[in-house]
């Protein structure tokens, strides 16, 4: 059975997540979507939250799995006898922040952890969750970046704040 975890911060989910979720969920057995809980960043939603928003959004594709993990990603997959991570890359930009992880990962896994690349669909190559986040603390239409229920929740804590 090929089983492959997908890690991420995933603060909020966006539809350039759910993409990768969804490609690597056809081409894996079982996609387990971890979400990192690092208690360095503020981040706008719990770990709880993420999880949850992950769940609503993949009830659809039996074969994810939501999770979450703190610490160094090769001990969960350690934990969890997973030996290969999908990462999203959308441009250039991203591949030598995502080449030097997946490098380390697989020094300090001693190889036990490779990394697998999905190139992000074109249509949302400009989607991050930072710009996402921005642009809803301004009012701004994220309908197009995110799944209705998610832009709502983001708002509701902008509202708040
Ligand atoms: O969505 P992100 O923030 O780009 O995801 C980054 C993530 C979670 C994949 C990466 O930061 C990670 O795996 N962090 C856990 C700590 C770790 O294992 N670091 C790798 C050694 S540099």
């Amino acid at each position: 059975m090929k089983r492959a975890v997908y890690p991420g911060s995933f603060d909020p989910m966006t539809y350039g997540h759910l993409d990768i979720i969804r490609r690597a969920s056809q081409i894996f057995d079982v996609l387990i979507v971890s979400v990192l809980n690092n208690k360095e960043k503020t981040p706008l939603f719990s770990v709880e939250e993420r999880v949850k928003i992950l769940k609503e959004a993949t009830k659809d594709l039996p074969n994810v799995e939501v999770d979450s993990f703190s610490g160094l990603l090769i001990n969960y997959a350690a934990e969890r006898d997973l030996h290969i991570a999908v990462r999203g890359l959308r441009a250039i930009t991203d591949f030598e922040y995502e080449l030097q992880i997946a490098q380390t990962n697989r020094k300090l896994s001693d190889e036990k952890l490779d990394t697998m690349f999905l190139t992000t669909s074109l249509e949302y190559a400009y989607l991050s969750s930072s710009s996402v986040k921005e642009i809803a603390s301004f009012g701004g239409d994220i309908s197009q970046c995110v799944p209705d229920f998610v832009a709502e929740m983001m708002f509701k804590k902008y509202q708040k704040a």
